[in-house]
């Protein structure tokens, strides 16, 4: 039996990076995905590529910033394939590594609006449904720099700390209503992340790179996709409320 059989699962964020790796190890588990992504063309191509592997696909078009979009992507999922199992709140950005002294205001916000107001619209959004359903399953993209504090810029490092704390609130909250919430926090992976970043603050990417020395490697998309597709299957569901470190060991020295 595949390991996310019959499951419905949308994926934030899932046009490139992170997020499609993850939609991919779903579909290749039998899971129908949707491929929920702001950038259009890209999502656009991810279905394509999708359906030519024969996998059940869905795209939407959805800025997590806003709280009508996000709405209508959990609407339009469970009108295609009947019901959401799993969310994956992954759609984040980088905030140019601003150090508090240096921090923009409208980096602040932007990184505030997606990546902690786009995790919030995606709970409240789903968690009616999966309540109606007898269940269901989230994970949060977070961030080494959610369980530490030097490794990225004040905007991004609060705004993943945030995503950890909504993650344990969920799961204390609704895990005795079959829900449960876990978090991956990934140190570097190998995407395109980086080019959301320009003019990147020189003080704060030196000092936030001190100690990237002790990182024993960059991670793949894979090696987050597997970890995800562990905390969306049966085969967590003794775990709830963590924040996983995905980091080769680099936050245990
Ligand atoms: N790459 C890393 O080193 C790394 C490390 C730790 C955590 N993360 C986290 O992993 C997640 C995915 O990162 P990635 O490296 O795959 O990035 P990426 O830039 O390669 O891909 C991000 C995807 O999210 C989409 N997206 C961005 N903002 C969106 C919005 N408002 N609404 C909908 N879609 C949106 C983009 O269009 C893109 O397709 C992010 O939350 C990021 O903070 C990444």
């Amino acid at each position: 039996m595949e390991r996310l059989q019959d499951k419905v699962a949308i994926i934030t964020g899932s046009a490139a990076g992170i997020g499609k790796e993850i939609a991919r190890a779903y579909a290749k588990e039998g899971a129908k995905v949707v491929i929920a992504d702001f950038n259009e063309e890209a999502m656009k191509q991810t279905v394509e590529e999708f359906q030519a592997s024969g996998f059940g696909v869905h795209g939407v078009t959805v800025n997590v910033a806003k709280r009508e979009d996000v709405e209508r992507m959990v609407k339009e999922t469970i009108e295609t394939f009947g019901k959401a199992d799993i969310l994956v709140n992954n759609a984040g950005v980088g905030d140019n590594m601003q150090a508090a002294a240096n921090v923009e205001d409208p980096t602040w916000n932007r990184v505030m609006h997606i990546n902690v107001n786009g995790v919030m619209h995606g709970l409240r959004s789903i968690i009616p449904h999966f309540i109606e359903n007898g269940g269901g399953t989230i994970v949060n993209m977070a961030s080494i720099s959610g369980l530490a504090g030097g490794r990225g810029g004040l905007a991004y490092t609060s705004a993943k700390h945030a995503v950890v704390g909504m993650t344990k609130n969920v799961a204390a909250q609704y895990g005795p209503q079959n829900i449960r919430c876990n978090a991956i926090a990934p140190a570097h992976v190998e995407t395109g992340f980086a080019q959301t970043m320009p003019n990147v603050d020189q003080f704060g990417m030196e000092v936030a790179l001190r100690g990237i020395k002790l990182l024993p490697k960059a991670g793949q998309v894979q090696d987050i996709a597997n970890i995800a597709l562990f905390l969306a299957s049966d085969e967590s569901a003794y775990i709830n409320g963590v924040a996983l470190a995905a980091d080769a060991g680099w936050s245990a020295y």
